[in-house]
This record gives C-alpha cells, sequence and structure tokens, in this order.
C-alpha cells in the first residue's frame, strides 16, 4: 500500500478507499527537533492505545475527530484531511517551552489554560506565533483560528476530567487539526504521552515523553502506566 508520510513517530498510508487512511506508529523516539533518536519496543502499540481511548472518549464527547477506528495493536483508520499547519499548545500548568521562555519555575498552576501557537516548520523549530503571524504566512483563516481555540479549550476540558479521575495532572498538549475538502475541521494527529504532558497528581512523576527527553528512566513503564490508569489495554 502507497505511503503517503512518514513522520517521526509514524506512517500514514493509503487504503483501496479514497477516504480512508491507515495510520501506522512505530517504535520510534524522537527529542530536540529530531537531534535526540531511539527504538523503544513496544512504544508504537502503547500510543495507538492511548491515543484511540483519547480519540474514542473525545468522539463521545463530541469533539469531531479525524479516528475512525483500531484495526491492530499498532494501526488505526482515519479520515484524510488537509492538516493546517499550526500546532495548538494548551497549558494548565507550567513546563517546558513556557517556563524556559518566560523564566518560570515548572509546577505552577496556570490561573486559565493557555492556548499558543506554533507554525509547523521543522527546519525552523516549530517558531511560536501570534494571529497576526498566522495571518501573513497565509497558513488559517481567523474563523477557523477560532474555532480551533475553542476546539482546543472544549479538548482540555473533557481531557482534564478523564486526567483527575485517573490521578493525573494534564500538565500541557499539542493539537493538530484538519480540514475535509467541504470545510469541515477535524481533531487529527494523536493525542498521547508523545504530545501531552502527564504528572502523577501526587508526587508530580513525570509519566509521559520528558522521561525519555530527559533521560528519566523507562518510557514504556511510564506510558504502560498511563494506560492503565485511564483503563485501556494494548490487546483487545
Ligand atoms: O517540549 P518542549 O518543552 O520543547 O515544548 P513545549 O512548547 O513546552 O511543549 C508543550 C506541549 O506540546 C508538550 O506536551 C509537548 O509534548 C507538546 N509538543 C508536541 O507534541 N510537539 C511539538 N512539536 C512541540 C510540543
Amino acid at each position: 500500500m502507497t505511503l503517503l508520510y512518514e513522520g517521526k513517530a509514524k506512517q500514514l498510508f493509503m487504503t483501496d478507499d479514497d477516504k480512508v487512511l491507515r495510520l501506522v506508529y512505530k517504535n520510534d523516539a524522537t527529542a530536540f527537533n529530531g537531534e535526540k533518536h531511539d527504538v523503544l519496543q513496544g512504544k508504537g502499540e502503547l500510543n495507538n492505545a492511548i491515543s484511540v481511548l483519547f480519540f474514542e472518549v473525545l468522539e463521545a464527547e463530541g469533539v469531531q475527530t479525524h479516528f475512525i477506528k483500531k484495526i491492530s495493536d499498532t494501526e488505526q483508520l482515519v479520515r484524510p484531511t488537509r492538516i493546517i499547519p499550526i500546532e495548538v499548545v494548551v497549558r494548565n500548568i507550567t513546563a517546558g517551552s513556557l517556563a524556559r521562555r518566560l523564566g518560570w519555575e515548572e509546577g505552577k498552576s496556570l490561573p486559565e489554560p493557555i492556548v499558543e501557537w506554533y507554525y509547523k516548520d521543522d527546519a525552523l523549530g516549530d517558531p511560536l506565533v501570534n494571529d497576526d503571524h498566522i495571518a501573513a504566512l497565509g497558513v488559517a483563516k481567523t474563523e477557523e483560528l477560532e474555532e480551533m481555540r475553542m476546539r482546543a479549550l472544549h479538548v482540555n476540558k473533557i481531557l482534564l476530567d478523564l486526567c483527575h479521575k485517573a490521578n493525573l495532572l494534564l500538565v500541557d498538549f499539542k493539537l493538530e487539526f484538519g480540514v475535509l475538502e467541504d470545510g469541515t475541521l477535524l481533531l487529527a494527529d494523536e493525542v498521547s504521552p508523545d504530545t501531552c504532558r502527564f504528572w502523577d497528581a501526587k508526587t508530580k512523576e513525570k509519566l509521559d515523553k520528558d522521561i525519555y527527553r530527559y533521560g528519566l528512566g523507562s518510557l514504556q513503564a511510564g506510558y504502560e502506566n498511563i494506560l492503565s490508569r485511564i483503563g485501556g489495554v494494548v490487546h483487545d
């Protein structure tokens, strides 16, 4: 089957139905814009299982997503979209680039969630941009940005609730949106510990990709911990 796209952690294949694509989660882990790279056994199936569970919950709560169904431990079917090259980051607690940029201590609760836009461009290192930059780049319309902001905050509410029940802190996360031919906006890409920061609510232990970024232990152990807390399984 034709490979449409290969990213750092996933591959996207065509199927014989032009309304359906096959998304394959790889075992590759990368950090710092690809400077660090390893293959970690079991990572693909953990991320597939976690992302499937989040997409199912989001769909049940009325969020329109590209997700169709899980077809194997490492694969799911999704709808083809034109990806808007803007990464939407939502933050509840200070960490990562926000803490670095503003000189803030990590782990402080924000009074209100912060929504940020990053322009998806590996060569530029995905720079932080504002609405005016996006208008000048011509990559998303004002109405699309407003819609993406509302959807991202809705996703945040749903995930915060799920995490609360699982004794997890949802520190921050990144979303990507895609557009169907008729203009419908869908949540696309993935929702997994590769793209979200999750901490243990009590100990503040990091259970997400920061384990790999900063060499804190076993990434798979962290991801398994998240999966079991949110009630998911690797093998159906
Ligand atoms: O990860 P880093 O500290 O460089 O960046 P960040 O801006 O603090 O990341 C905010 C959130 O977005 C984290 O949950 C990252 O895992 C996620 N992110 C992502 O999934 N992909 C990117 N290219 C950048 C950030």
